[in-house]
């Protein structure tokens, strides 16, 4: 089967959308309640025009950007993402190997579906690790050690996971959050898997390890059910939690799902490193902000003691622009890597990040910006700055 080339992340979705059953895609694509939160992620970044600087010569900008202490080729990572095998069989490796290629970070999820053995066999330093946990300290604790014995340097603990978001397009397709399979819902499930001839081929190569996830491949080989798998990602961490993690991390520690100056000021307190404002792609509490819009209280509040990195709508090279210009360090992508990951595996991952660095050249080239350092505020018009 032929695999095409992705121009834009939103000719990845369409892809992936024709490709995937619609349960998966529904996974993948969908958001909570109305999905409002989720659409103002992406328009907020219309909030904010550019303001170019003509007539800087001929150029080629520099992408590279240091993120706690490593230097990487993109300002672009890859968040951590649950069940990512269910897109491909590639799975959360080939999310791995797809950013060490392109010398930028992945973040394995707790709830990836591979094992952190596995997956960190690709160069731990751009492999970090992303925390649920629900079962108390003890677990944390194994957790940390074997994180430490396959020398994974960044640990990210997400915060905004107290309770599960209310995935409306997983209820209508019978499946409870996230995937699960049971009795009455295993006949509209195998219609649509059976209406996907190339995603069910790759499946069936696999082994149909769809459910399995990396906690169910540790060497404690605990949490073997959906329901522990669902537990585990309603994670409801405290402040104590973390600032009791980074004691026993004792390395670079990253909190995830920041919303406003004053957590951000928390997580920084209780030993973060870097902050990663997120709503989590819209798809925990409906009627939160959209991230790009709390990000100048964030780094005002941050006040350059830690990093800054967004995620949530981002789906151009302009709005990373925009993000690095009002402060971010850098940005992170989640269903952007997904839409890529199901049309071509590791591949189709690389094409993402491909896309997004050809868009950054041409937009910095556009907008006379020659390094991302020289990224700021006067890149930028705000609405409010118009005079009418
Ligand atoms: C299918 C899917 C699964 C996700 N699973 C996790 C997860 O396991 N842990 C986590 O911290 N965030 C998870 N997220 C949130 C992402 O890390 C990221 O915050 C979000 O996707 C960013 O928004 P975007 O998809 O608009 O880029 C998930 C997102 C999606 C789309």
């Amino acid at each position: 089967m032929t695999k095409p080339n992705l121009y834009s992340i939103d000719h990845a979705r369409n892809l992936a959308k024709s490709y995937l059953p619609k349960v998966v895609f529904d996974y993948i694509d969908g958001a909570a309640d109305d999905e409002i939160t989720m659409r103002l992620n992406r328009s907020a970044f219309d909030e904010v025009y550019f303001n170019p600087k003509m007539a800087q010569g001929k150029f080629v900008p520099n992408l590279k950007v240091k993120i706690l202490g490593y230097e990487l080729d993109l300002p672009v990572l890859l968040a951590p993402c649950g069940l990512v095998r269910v897109m491909h069989p590639d799975g959360a490796l080939g999310v791995a190997k797809a950013a060490v290629n392109k010398n930028t970070v992945s973040v394995l999820s707790t709830v990836a579906g591979s094992s952190i053995a596995e997956v960190a066999t690709v160069d731990s330093n751009l492999l970090w690790y992303q925390l649920y946990s629900s079962n108390g300290r003890a677990e944390i604790e194994s957790v940390i050690d074997e994180l430490n014995s396959h020398k994974i340097e960044v640990l990210v603990v997400t915060v905004d996971t107290p309770a599960l978001g209310n995935r409306l397009r997983d209820i209508e397709n019978g499946v409870s959050t996230p995937l699960r399979i049971n009795s009455s819902n295993a006949i509209q499930l195998g219609y649509q898997v059976l209406s996907k001839p190339r995603w069910t081929y790759n499946m069936l190569k696999d082994g149909i390890k769809l459910f399995e996830k990396s906690k169910d491949l540790r060497e404690d080989n605990r949490g073997n059910s959906g329901k522990d798998m669902l537990q585990m990602a309603a994670s409801p961490f405290s402040w104590d939690d973390i600032k009791w993690i980074k004691q026993i991390w004792n390395k670079k520690l990253v909190v995830k799902g920041i919303l406003s100056g004053s957590d951000a000021k928390k997580a920084v307190d209780s030993g973060a490193d870097a902050v990663v404002i997120s709503n989590h792609g819209g798809r925990q509490l409906e009627g939160v902000s959209p991230t790009f819009m709390m990000l100048p209280e964030i780094v005002s509040s941050v006040n350059k003691n830690a990093e800054v990195i967004l995620d949530s709508g981002i789906r151009r090279g302009s709005h990373v622009l925009k993000a690095l210009a009002l402060g971010a360090n850098a940005v992170m992508i989640g269903r952007p890597y997904l839409y890529g990951l199901a049309v071509n595996g590791q591949k189709g991952v690389e094409n993402i990040l491909e896309i997004f660095k050809t868009e950054l050249i041409r937009d910095m080239n556009l907008l006379g910006c020659k390094n991302l350092e020289a990224l700021d505020e006067t890149f930028l018009i705000k609405k409010s700055q118009f005079q009418f």
